[in-house]
């Protein structure tokens, strides 16, 4: 730890080169090795990457592809869904959750998020297919690493019978309540390894998981232009492979994942103390009189476990940008995730949604923040984050009530 004052400490929202310091000698050898190989398309580290992941995620299979957005389409398109159905996911994810189901010519069905873990709704969901005719699929999201409410969405697709398929892009090791991997219960699981993930390789990918051997083929087959045997096409898939390098890189990473998420754990707690300390409340508790205007995320429920690939509070709208650029003036790294739900984005406009039909995405969309959560960061880092939120958040509510 350094002795540098908190003006000189700086915290950018991710700092991989941190990272990579702490595994550089593990890593070099193996790219070294496939380097050396000379087989960077196929070949025995992607076989060994789809194994351990299969262990790892509780599935029995894994198949490997290009991205995380990807792994969504051949999900979908190894369910049939074609041009005309309808696939339902929530507002409130990133665009690729709904961008796959359009690129299929499938058309999206939004749903709310729940108002203290972002997550879908199950409300919103049954209510959605009161509305819509032909919804073939569900897409839950388990958002910044939290386990969406699976046994309610895996029940509603019950129901209706129709797959659930877990987008897990963000949630690699996340368990629900009953301490299941995520990726696990859903007819297929879809990860991104993209470099912010938790697990995050040198560049794209992506994995996907099921249980259903008939699934795992025919994904396996699409990845590859749906080719089987060689130069033989029963169907049109894509290029969609993991390629070797990314594969070495990641059987390395994945040793340090479990420690990793532990680490994002712990500095989830400690801004969840501090912010606590200081009169904030929790996502799902109303803000107390006098109490601090902002809120951290409310804690996993029990036998769950939230891997924080984000960490996201909330203030109030009107002072947001506010906080953000005083942190931004402090040298601390923020995003907004995200800015605009997917029903009011302009490439889904021909979808007629309107302003206020999912009040609660449309509320976070406005009031979240994600703060640095990577492991590395050092306790000086933490420190200054958490004093430097408080700090911004008094000073801006204190601004607005004078102004009143
Ligand atoms: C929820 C969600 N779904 C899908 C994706 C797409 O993954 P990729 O960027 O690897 O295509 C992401 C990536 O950030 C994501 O966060």
């Amino acid at each position: 730890m350094t002795t540098a004052t908190a003006a000189a400490v700086t915290v950018p929202l991710l700092d991989l080169k941190a990272q990579y310091a702490t595994i550089r000698s593990e890593i070099e050898p193996v790219v070294k090795e496939v380097i050396e190989s000379q087989y960077f398309i196929g070949g025995p580290k992607i076989g060994e990457l789809e194994c351990m992941t299969a262990g790892y995620c509780q599935a029995k299979y894994a198949i490997g592809c290009a991205n995380g957005s990807d792994a969504i389409l051949l999900a979908l398109q190894a369910l049939g869904i074609k041009a005309g159905d309808a696939v339902l996911c929530p507002s409130y994810t990133f665009f690729a959750t709904a961008g796959s189901v359009h690129r299929l010519g499938a058309q999206p069905v939004f749903v709310d998020c729940d108002p203290a873990t972002y997550n879908i709704c199950p409300e919103s969901t049954r209510m959605a297919f009161r509305c819509h005719k032909n919804i073939k699929a569900i897409v839950p999201v388990h958002l910044f690493g939290q386990a969406c409410d699976l046994d309610a969405m895996l029940e509603i697709g019950k129901e209706h019978g129709v797959p659930v398929v877990e987008d897990a892009a963000q949630a690699i090791g996340t368990e629900d309540i009953h301490g299941k991997r995520v990726g696990s219960r859903g007819v297929i699981g879809t990860f991104s390894y993209f470099p912010s993930k938790n697990l995050g390789g040198f560049g794209d990918g992506g994995i996907i998981t099921t249980n259903d051997e008939a699934l795992a083929q025919r994904m396996m087959r699409l990845r590859n232009h749906g080719m089987e045997p060689k130069y033989y096409h029963a169907e049109v898939g894509m290029n969609s492979r993991l390629d070797a390098l990314q594969a070495a890189v990641l059987l390395v990473k994945m040793r340090h994942l479990d420690a990793w998420s532990a680490g994002r754990q712990k500095n989830a707690a400690f801004y969840d103390a501090s912010f606590a300390a200081a009169g904030a409340q929790d996502s799902g508790s109303p803000l107390s009189a006098g109490g601090l205007a902002l809120r951290y995320p409310k804690a996993a429920p029990k036998g769950a476990r939230h891997i924080y690939n984000q960490y996201t509070i909330r203030v109030p709208a009107e002072i947001r940008d506010a906080v953000r650029q005083d942190l931004a003036d402090r040298k601390i790294g923020t995003e907004i995730y995200y800015p605009v739900p997917l029903h009011l984005q302009e490439c889904f406009r021909y979808l007629n949604y309107t302003k206020g039909i999912f009040p609660h995405a449309e509320a976070a969309a406005r009031e979240t923040i994600a703060l640095p959560i990577y492991p590395d960061l050092v306790q000086e880092q933490l420190d200054h984050v958490a004093r430097s939120v408080i700090e911004s958040v008094r000073t801006r509510t204190s601004g607005q009530a004078a102004a009143r």
